[in-house]
């Protein structure tokens, strides 16, 4: 079939493979330009508020339809020249061609819309998005991923003067296929240093031949390149996820004498093997290579020691603007009992610990509950206490009534939210104050409205950028008890 650019009259229905031209007007969360045709909704990959495109559906849903871009007919006044030569093909910072205020404008509104919509909260009050300190460089971690599929990317197709071998990569998935990865040569989410080490590795790696790992065949050794930043201390973590095939010792101890020589910022090295198949970057074995095995970073007043597979927040300065809100929210008399649900390595609690009269976090890994009690004494706080394992199981009014029942809950789930069996056990404490902290919006309104049928109301929401030039959104609220 001829597929053709149309004008749609109302009554048209929209139809896959067909060609379109749109106005983009604001994002979706998750990064995809919103316009609107003919009754649809139609989310555009690739798009930003402003830009007029030729587009051709890709998928067609009920009520919705899904599209690429085929050309930019109109740019939009708010478009910016990206920073990096990867952009548009890695799947890292995708914001990179669109103006921070307006990131932030959008951001908020992302956040308002998930509360009307899905928390049925129809006038929340959302402030203004703060700003992340840093634009660039912001992040004290990234995980890159080795590969035998490099992604071709589009400068090479034009320009034949580039030889890098098409069964080597070390860099980020590509968007929207994890069969491929981007072969990073530059990146402005992490320091330029971690880039320097990336490239020393790949070097490295490249010359000795040692294999990498695929989980095509599930055969091969180095698996993924973590690299961890002390932002405050300048000390620097680096980590090795490898399988466990091969005997590689003597290549790793070369690897890590030249990246000690070449780079004094390197405080540690570590190994984490997993022979796992899920493409996650921890290990069950971890070897110290070199150094302590952990890294210092400071927020606020406090020291916290971090460990290569511990959760701590990717973006130090703005993590003390989060915690900063966090602790205004809350608004301490300093008599509470607090609980700190989620607590990673204990960040929030050690950093609230001097307001409040007592602390307990809860956490599922044991090697952040360890890194968090070590946390503890190395501040010298003696009001925060730990308790390992699952929420669902480890959050019991029996227990609670024992270590005494909490005045404020400050809750920081991952992505999915909160369990239903959290939400109510959550409710049962019947604590004054929630200070609910979230990574994602949809979960965040989602849990709001059961919390809000249980009787309490949402009181103020402040959206902060931890995550500049990416989709990625974070939020600290207050909700009371009616
Ligand atoms: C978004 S992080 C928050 C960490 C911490 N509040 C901070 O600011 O550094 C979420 C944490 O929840 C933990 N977690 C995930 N599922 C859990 C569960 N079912 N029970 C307890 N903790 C869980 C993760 O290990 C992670 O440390």
């Amino acid at each position: 079939m001829t597929k053709y650019c149309m004008e749609v009259e109302n009554t048209t229905p929209i139809k896959r493979g067909q060609e379109y031209e749109v106005s983009v007007d604001k994002l979706a969360f998750g990064g995809k330009g919103i316009a609107k045709l003919n009754g649809y909704v139609i989310f555009v990959e690739n798009a930003i508020p402003g830009q007029k495109v030729k587009v051709r559906i890709t998928r067609k849903r009920q009520g919705f339809a899904e599209a690429r871009v085929l050309e930019i007919l109109e740019n939009s006044k708010d478009s910016v020249q990206p920073k990096c030569f990867h952009f548009g093909e890695c799947g890292g910072c995708r914001f990179q061609n669109l103006a921070y205020n307006v990131q932030l404008e959008q951001k908020r509104l992302q956040v308002i819309e998930s509360i009307q919509h899905i928390g049925g909260i129809p006038d929340p009050r959302v402030f203004e998005t703060i700003a992340s300190p840093d634009k660039y460089f912001y992040r004290n971690k990234m995980e890159f991923s080795f590969g035998r599929n490099r992604w071709v990317t589009k400068l090479e197709i034009d320009d034949d003067s580039i030889m890098k071998p098409k069964d080597f990569a070390l860099g980020m998935h590509v968007r929207g296929r994890y069969d491929k990865i981007l072969d990073i040569d530059e990146c402005y989410l992490q320091s330029e240093l971690c880039v320097d080490i990336l490239n020393r590795v790949k070097a490295f790696v490249l010359e000795t031949e040692m294999p990498i790992y695929s989980t095509i065949d599930h055969i091969g050794f180095w698996r993924h390149l973590v690299i961890r930043e002390g932002k405050s201390t300048g000390q620097m973590l680096v980590n090795f996820v490898t399988t466990s095939q091969g005997k590689c010792d003597d290549f790793i101890q070369s690897l890590v004498k030249i990246l000690v020589t070449e780079f004094p910022e390197i405080t540690t090295i570590v190994q984490n093997i997993t022979d796992r198949k899920a493409e996650v970057a921890l290990g069950e074995r971890e070897i110290v290579l070199h150094g302590s095995g952990v890294i210092n970073e400071k927020i606020g007043e406090n020291f916290y020691q971090i460990s290569a597979n511990s959760f701590f927040q990717t973006n130090t300065s703005g993590a003390g603007l989060l915690y900063s809100k966090i602790t205004e929210f809350a608004d301490f008399s300093g008599n509470e009992i607090v609980y700190d649900l989620y607590a990673g390595a204990g960040s929030i609690s050690l950093y609230i610990s001097n307001k409040v009269k007592e602390v307990i976090g809860f956490e599922i890994v044991a090697d952040a509950v360890k890194d968090a009690n070590k946390n503890s004494d190395l501040n010298k706080i003696s009001n925060c206490s730990f308790i390992a394992g699952d929420l669902k199981d480890t959050l019991e009014i029996d227990v609670a009534q024992k270590i005494g029942l909490p005045d404020i809950l400050i809750i920081d789930p991952p992505r999915p939210g909160l369990h239903e069996d959290v939400v109510e056990m959550v409710v049962k404490l019947s604590p004054q104050k929630i200070v609910y902290v979230s990574c994602n919006p949809t979960t965040f309104a989602r849990d709001l409205k059961l919390i809000c049928e249980s009787g309490y109301k949402l009181i103020k929401v402040q959206p902060v950028d931890m995550f500049p030039m990416t989709p990625h959104i974070e939020l600290v609220s207050l909700i009371e008890k009616n």
